[in-house]
Order: structure tokens, then C-alpha cells, then sequence
């Protein structure tokens, strides 16, 4: 696994900007995005050099890590309105090419198949972007998540609606359930890029990173992958042993590539 610390937050951010960049320069067509705070920044790059440097997303098919079930289609909060606003509406990417579970499905079990059926389609992604949540999850495979799992409806851990609480007006309006990708899914992407900033986020990323594989801390798979690049700033690095033998290659070789 690949481990870069950067100085700071914009730092981890143009970082996974320029994997993303050089991916679509290559002529990458599949991109996995994830939303929550973490990825921002890198949006904001992307944004910013589609604008100003024409870096264009034309031709690409996005695909969503997760949805929560049960949110109206118009609630500011499902994950595909987030995505529209606060990255696809700013850049060239076809409406029609963002896809994302349904929050309204009446059947989310069916619709988690019909999910992962339509990914299959496209599939491999090229550069799946991953967060991580403070208690080691991505998208929303909680902890003992199977490391063999498929899209499908999840039960929410209490920590995760408290966490994700700050963009609802209450804890009761975090919705309890969500469809995600599974761990297995998410394995079958070229390159696996996560993204940690600040330091209530050290501890999961020491477990992802030096802690054993483990459902609990479903995170960890990525060890298990042949190109996973994590991306953090010094604060998410805080609490990792071998700091400075990451800095070391850092200093040696560029953020992304194979070696
Ligand atoms: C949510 C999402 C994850 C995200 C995580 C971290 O629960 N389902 O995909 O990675 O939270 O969010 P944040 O980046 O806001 O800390």
C-alpha cells in the first residue's frame, strides 16, 4: 500500500486531484466517487482545472459508493444531490453518465442488485475515490462488513449517524439504513485513492493502514488490493509507526505510481 502525507489538507487534496488528472489524461473512462467532507478539496481542484486548464470529464460514467435509503430524490443530503453540487453541476460530466443507488427505491435490496448489476456494466472502475469514517469504514460498509461483500442495504452503526448527524437538523433525521457497495465490489477498481484529513480521523487510518486485515475495520482491505494510494494530511498521519519511512518515498517517487 501506498501511504502519502502531505502538509496539510489542500495538500491531500491537489494530490488526489493530479491521480485523478493524470488517470483521465490517460484516458481513463470510469471514475468511483465518494462524498462526505473528505474528498472536497480534491472536487474543488478538479472543479478549478476543469475550468481553467479545460480538463474535461466528456465521455466519463461516475459511480457513486453509497446512498442512504429512504431521503426524497430532492433532499439536500442523498448523496447524489451532494455529488451534483458540490462537484458533476461544475463540470463537463454528462448528467445522464452520474449513477448512483436510488434513495426512494421501494425494494433498496433489489435496487443494491440492480446497483451493482449496472456497475458490472461499466466495470472495472478505473480510480475509485474512498473517505474513510472514524470507525474504519468506507462507503457505508460498517465494521464486520465481509470482506467478500457486494452492493447491498446496510444497517447504519449509531457512530456513523452520530458522525454524519452534522448535516441533519436532528440525530433522528440521519437516515438508518443505506446501499453500498460492498468491499468485494469496491476491490475490483484499478486503483483505490483514499482520502483522510484532521486528527479525528488518526486512529481509523492507523488501523486501515498498520493494523491487521480485519471486518473490523473494513478499511483494511485495502491492504489486500495491488494499487491502493492513501492520501493523508499530517494530522490523519499522526498516529502512524512507519511515518518516516512514508515521508522517505514520498520524497522519492510520485504519488500514484506503481513502485
Ligand atoms: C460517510 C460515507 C462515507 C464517507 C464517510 C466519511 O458515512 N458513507 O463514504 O467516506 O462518511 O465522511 P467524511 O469524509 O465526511 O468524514
Amino acid at each position: 500500500m501506498e501511504v502519502v502525507v502531505r502538509s496539510d489538507a489542500g495538500e491531500a487534496g491537489r494530490t488526489v486531484a493530479d491521480i485523478v488528472h493524470r488517470a483521465l489524461r490517460n484516458g481513463v473512462r470510469t471514475l468511483g466517487l465518494a462524498t462526505g467532507s473528505s474528498p472536497l478539496l480534491a472536487y474543488r481542484e478538479l472543479i478549478r482545472r476543469h475550468r481553467d486548464e479545460g480538463l474535461s470529464f466528456a465521455g466519463v460514467d461516475a459511480f457513486l459508493l453509497d446512498e442512504y435509503v429512504g431521503l426524497p430524490a430532492t433532499h439536500p443530503q442523498t448523496y447524489a444531490q451532494v455529488i451534483r453540487r458540490e462537484f458533476t453541476e461544475h463540470i463537463d460530466l454528462d448528467p445522464a453518465r452520474l449513477h448512483a443507488p436510488t434513495s426512494t427505491a421501494p425494494d433498496p435490496v433489489a435496487e443494491a442488485h440492480r446497483y451493482e448489476e449496472a456497475l458490472a456494466a461499466c466495470a472495472p472502475v478505473n480510480v475509485q475515490i474512498l473517505g474513510i469514517g472514524t470507525n474504519g469504514h468506507i462507503g457505508f460498509n460498517e465494521p464486520a462488513s465481509s470482506l467478500a461483500s457486494r452492493t447491498r442495504l446496510k444497517t447504519l452503526t449509531d457512530s456513523t449517524r452520530r458522525d454524519n448527524a452534522r448535516f441533519f437538523t436532528t440525530l433522528e433525521a440521519v437516515p438508518r439504513h443505506g446501499i453500498t457497495q460492498g468491499l468485494a465490489t469496491i476491490s475490483e477498481a484499478h486503483h483505490l485513492v483514499l482520502i483522510a484529513t484532521g486528527p479525528h480521523k488518526a486512529h481509523a487510518v492507523a488501523a486501515a493502514v498498520e493494523g491487521p486485515v480485519s471486518t473490523r475495520c473494513p478499511a483494511s482491505i485495502l491492504q489486500l488490493h495491488p494499487h491502493a494510494t492513501v492520501v493523508l494530511d499530517e494530522l490523519a498521519a499522526a498516529q502512524l509507526q512507519d511515518l518516516p519511512y512514508y515521508r522517505h518515498v514520498a520524497r522519492h517517487k510520485p504519488a500514484g505510481q506503481r513502485y
